[in-house]
């Protein structure tokens, strides 16, 4: 649609073109900072309109490293091409609106693919669905693509982000739609859409690296390179071609630019970083307090319980079941008193019912969303016929945050949000379902996939203003930019051994697309878990930032002790290791908040170089020093393990290994495999049975054979006081078992106590 270039104009790092046949339309290309740029086409007249990128790009979003955002710029014609630089990355745009992205010395990293799309050809998956009459799991293509980019594919690109799609680490050659989906069948690597919608990409090329973010959260679609292996697509079928080159030095150079713009997953309070237990079908009071009662007389550690739908009052949100619970706040201050925290689910549906109070206050009030004919818009979730607010608009927003207080008088700790893609039980949401996004109104295909972000936004902004500590919220269903409001599971998982496997993945990709405190349920949440998978899941997920085990109604119990004293046994010695890497697990996500680098990383993040990992599924690694290689195939009893570069300590048995190959690692049932660097230092804590029991307030540094340096950081793990300087670092320097602690900032009380541990030290 774009022909020749006629004309650009230039307005400090903005520089806006016609073509000919541009129909009107002044696309334009912006150098944000040195290494992002923003191309820009404004199909709907609307601009940029981002829910994922606030106001500011920077103190309310994130609390860490800025990149600097004057950018210099240099704008010049070179022959027919304008060319845009900036002092890291260089854009070239020519004819056609073809935009070509070099890096500082000329090499390109992302050129515009010139030709034509591939013809189709045979059916398409979603033909073939439907000839099969499995429509429903496919979110295909229905409308026309508007806003498309095709995008040129190397060889030896792999790519990574796009948030919680299912299958392997590296996305080449696969498709994706940006449709947030509750698929009720067990997840395959073939699904095209999951719970959340991410349009963020990270493409590790042979030599270099860059992001693309599409900034569209409409409907939106990526094929990268299963079409062709030359080029990739993504587009949309509303809103605006809007999308963020990211170039840098390395991809933890493009995670903490993506996450600066968008936002960077703050500190959660220390006990959430413990053991959570769930299940769907713990129906009352007695059921509760039984499953408290196990963790302790099991002597588990165990900071939380989740209240799944089954405490309320007939799935009416905001309200308790008075038939099975005697006295909730009672229950859930007896919890507390054992250091149990509750937390409970909220859905986004609300029930319709004459005086009840939330659904009479949101009709009031004109909060939920209607059909094109103006009535209220009703489908079905849990609690039957049910109304779906309209989060898109700030006062509904406003009225749902209030509405935390309810939870929060009654001393619950967090929230748990689902349900909120939003899923509905009578078919899905007609788009045209009319919702507001912000100051205007919006059709559900404009909004479907912020309704979580925005649900978790309200949340948020409740507990932050009632509650007084950082807020703990869950989503099912998020965007871009989530990561600041939100944490996340991976939705309704299987006990099968292939979702222990995807789980890898699944996490790593998340982190690198910002969403930082992930976990899938331990266990699996749908089927039945066997001993042996419930123990290699439990090895696996205790490394995890969201340690929980949550599993469906109806199936197997799943706690630790449900499966015989050898699995209860497993069960506890990773959950007390757990507890005893809290320090270094809470070091890490102050390190996400400052960064944007997630705790759990592919190794592939660590080692761009080593092609080895590229596409490494089965390992992955907590922080830069220690690398988790669990078992996940039924029946093993060793595995392949590669380590990277460098010298490495076997964490069980100590013995030292030299990177770069493969090995068989043996791993009886009780054993997951894993690495510590030469030279690191782990901080840990003594076992406990929560995060709040009292240990002599005593550090253990844990330190390894060989030389380095660690940051530990320390603050009361529960306000926001260390926004204001109330936190204490540490440089640590470990030189062969030889430690010093060197204080570098000092805002908090003290250790009563740190204590040196040499490990392996001949
Ligand atoms: C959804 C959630 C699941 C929850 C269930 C009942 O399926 O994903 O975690 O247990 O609803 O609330």
């Amino acid at each position: 649609m774009f022909g020749k270039l006629k004309n650009y104009q230039v307005s400090g790092g903005r520089v806006t073109f016609e073509f000919e046949g541009s129909d009107g339309l002044k696309p334009c290309v912006e150098v944000i900072t040195d290494t992002i740029f923003n191309v820009f086409v404004d199909y709907d007249g609307l601009g940029h309109r981002s829910r994922a990128i606030e106001e500011g790009f920077g103190e309310q979003a994130v609390f860490g490293q800025l990149p600097q955002k004057e950018a210099e710029t240099e704008v010049k014609k070179e022959g027919s091409a304008v060319v845009i630089r900036s002092k890291k990355v260089t854009a070239k745009v020519n004819d056609g609106f073809a935009v070509d992205f070099y890096d500082r010395e000329g090499n390109p990293l992302s050129l515009a693919w010139r030709g034509e799309r591939k013809e189709k050809t045979g059916l398409s998956e979603r033909e073939l669905a439907m000839l099969a009459g499995e429509g429903h799991a496919i979110s295909g293509k229905t409308k026309e693509i508007r806003a498309e980019e095709r995008r040129s594919l190397d060889r030896e690109d792999c790519i990574y982000g796009l948030g919680d799609k299912t299958g392997f680490l590296n996305k080449r050659h696969y498709e994706y739609v940006m449709w947030n989906s509750d698929i009720p069948d067990p997840h395959e690597d073939n699904f095209k859409s999951l719970y959340k919608s991410i349009p963020f990409m990270l493409v590790l090329k042979q030599k270099g690296v860059y992001g693309i973010f599409f900034d569209n959260h409409c409907k939106s679609f990526f094929d990268l390179g299963k079409e062709s292996e030359d080029y990739y697509v993504f587009g949309a079928e509303e809103g605006n071609l809007d999308y963020y080159f990211i170039g840098g030095d390395s991809l933890k150079d493009v995670i903490s630019d993506y996450t600066a713009m968008t936002g960077r997953a703050p500190m959660q309070q220390l006990w959430t970083l413990g053991y959570h237990q769930s299940r769907w079908g713990y129906e009352s009071e007695e059921k509760i307090r039984e499953v408290a009662e196990g963790l302790r007389r099991n002597n588990l550690p165990c900071d939380c319980i989740h209240f799944d739908i089954d405490y309320m009052d007939n799935y009416k949100v905001f309200t308790w079941n008075k038939e099975t619970y005697q006295d909730e706040k009672k229950v859930i201050s007896d919890l507390k008193d054992m250091g149990i925290k509750a937390v409970t689910i909220i859905d986004p549906g609300v029930k319709v019912e004459k005086d009840y109070y939330v659904y009479e206050e949101g009709v009031a009030q004109d909060f939920f969303a209607r059909d094109t004919e103006g009535d209220i818009y009703v489908n079905a979730v849990w609690p039957g016929d049910a109304v779906f607010p309209d989060f898109g608009n700030p006062k509904v927003r406003h009225w749902w945050a209030e509405k935390q207080k309810y939870l929060i008088d009654l001393g619950v700790s967090g929230v748990w949000n689902d349900m909120n893609e939003p899923a509905s039980f009578r078919g899905p949401l007609p788009d045209d379902v009319v919702f507001t996004d912000e100051d205007r109104p919006a059709p559900h295909s404009q909004i479907h996939n912020i309704y979580g972000h925005n649900m978790a936004k309200s949340t948020y902004e409740g507990w932050k203003e009632y509650a007084g500590k950082r807020p703990f919220v869950i989503t099912r269903a998020c965007y871009s930019g989530s990561q600041k409001y939100t944490t996340a599971w991976t939705g309704d998982n299987h006990s099968i051994w292939s979702h222990i496997r995807m789980m890898i993945p699944q996490i790593c990709n998340l982190g690198m697309s910002g969403m930082n405190f992930v976990g899938a349920d331990v266990g699996g949440f749908g089927s039945d878990a066997t001993p042996e998978l419930f123990a290699r899941w439990i090895q696996a997920g205790c490394f995890m930032p969201l340690f929980r085990d949550h599993c469906a109604l109806g199936g197997r119990r799943q706690e630790p002790w449900q499966f015989g004293e050898e699995v209860l046994a497993i069960s506890k010695k990773y959950m007390d290791l757990r507890y005893e890497l809290l320090p270094y697990l809470y070091d890490l996500m102050h390190e996400t908040e400052m960064t944007g680098i997630p705790m759990v990383r592919p190794l592939v993040l660590e080692y761009e170089a080593d092609e080895n990992v590229r596409n490494r599924n089965d390992e992955f690694m907590l922080g830069d020093r220690m690398l988790i290689a669990p078992v996940v195939e039924q029946g093993a009893r060793e595995r392949m393990v590669y380590l990277p570069e460098g010298i490495w300590y076997d964490y069980w048995t100590g013995e030292r290994r030299e990177g770069g190959s493969f090995f068989v690692k043996e791993a009886p049932l009780d054993v997951c495999p894993v690495y510590v660097k030469a030279g690191a230092v782990i901080p840990k804590y003594p076992v406990r049975l929560h995060v709040g029991e009292d240990k002599d307030d005593l550090l253990i540094l844990e330190a390894y054979p060989g030389e380095g340096t660690y940051g530990h950081y320390q603050d009361n793990g529960q306000d926001f006081g260390y926004r204001q300087g109330e936190f204490n670092e540490y440089k640590i320097s470990n030189r062969n078992g030889e430690v010093t602690v060197e204080k570098q900032h000092q805002g908090y009380r003290d250790y009563g106590k740190i204590e040196v541990v040499r490990r392996f030290f001949g």
